[in-house]
């Protein structure tokens, strides 16, 4: 499968270019092609030094608008600030058949700590807003809020978590539910159509400060039952 990772050079891109290259074809993206190309050549080095001959995906990188055209699943790993800016951007380029992936938390810091923004200043959750721009929403699917960066990219580290998992398209869900299932230690729990998104969403800023309170690094979300 051909993964396009929009904003891959940041912290989360790495992550899952480095789990998910073992079998797919990477394509890291950036607004600046080169830049896209070192990171890209970057994590490839590390792939290559961890998997060893057992990696038959690769990583390479493209802009932004390259990528979006031709990936078969798009992850938006981008700051939520820059969520409308980029969507617009990209959304004349992204295929029809392309599965859009957020992962995108709406957090900020207060002196009480971090916060959810749409719940404080009245705004969608992230994903209901990639979904307005990049329509149909049916293809968009919400997924990986509450996985740690630290752990991602340490890709001998099993992540031991759940991620809630967000859709409308049974179909779409499901691809991404297998993307999920190839990460070690990673199950996926299905939360519902996408206007649940924000139960996923505000789950971060919630692990954050439990964390910072109670020393915990790099806390993840396991459902017991
Ligand atoms: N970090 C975590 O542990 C974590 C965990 C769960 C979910 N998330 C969510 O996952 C997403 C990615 O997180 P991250 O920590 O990897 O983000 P990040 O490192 O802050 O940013 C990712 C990339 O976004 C691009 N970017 C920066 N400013 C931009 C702008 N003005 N317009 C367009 N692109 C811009 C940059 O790539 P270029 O400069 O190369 O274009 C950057 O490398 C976020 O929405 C975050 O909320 C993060």
């Amino acid at each position: 499968m051909r993964i396009g990772i929009v904003g891959g050079t940041g912290g989360m891109g790495e992550g899952f270019a480095l789990r998910w290259c073992f079998g797919h074809d990477i394509v890291i993206g950036s607004r600046d092609e080169q830049r896209a190309k070192e990171a890209a050549n970057k994590y490839k080095i590390t792939a290559q030094e961890a998997y060893g001959n057992s990696m038959t995906g690769n990583i390479t990188g493209q802009d932004n608008f390259s990528l979006a055209k031709s990936s078969e699943v798009l992850i938006l790993s981008i700051p939520y600030e820059n969520t409308i800016d980029t969507c617009n951007r990209i959304a004349k380029e992204v295929s029809n058949n392309c599965v859009i992936v957020s992962p995108i938390v709406p957090m900020t810091r207060t002196d009480s700590g971090f916060i959810y923004i749409p719940l404080e200043q009245n705004q969608k959750p992230a994903a209901e807003t990639v979904a307005d721009i990049l329509a149909p929403r049916s293809r968009v699917v919400s997924a990986f809020h509450s996985i740690s960066e630290v752990k991602l990219k340490n890709i001998r580290q099993s992540l031991d978590a759940d991620t809630f998992i967000c859709g409308d398209d049974p179909n779409h869900v499901a691809i991404i539910e297998n993307l999920v299932s190839e990460i070690n230690g990673l199950r996926s729990v299905y939360l519902g159509p996408l206007s649940l998104s924000y139960q996923a969403e505000i789950l971060t800023p919630m692990i954050l400060n439990a964390a910072k309170r109670n020393k915990m690094k790099n806390p993840g979300i396991k459902l017991v039952h």
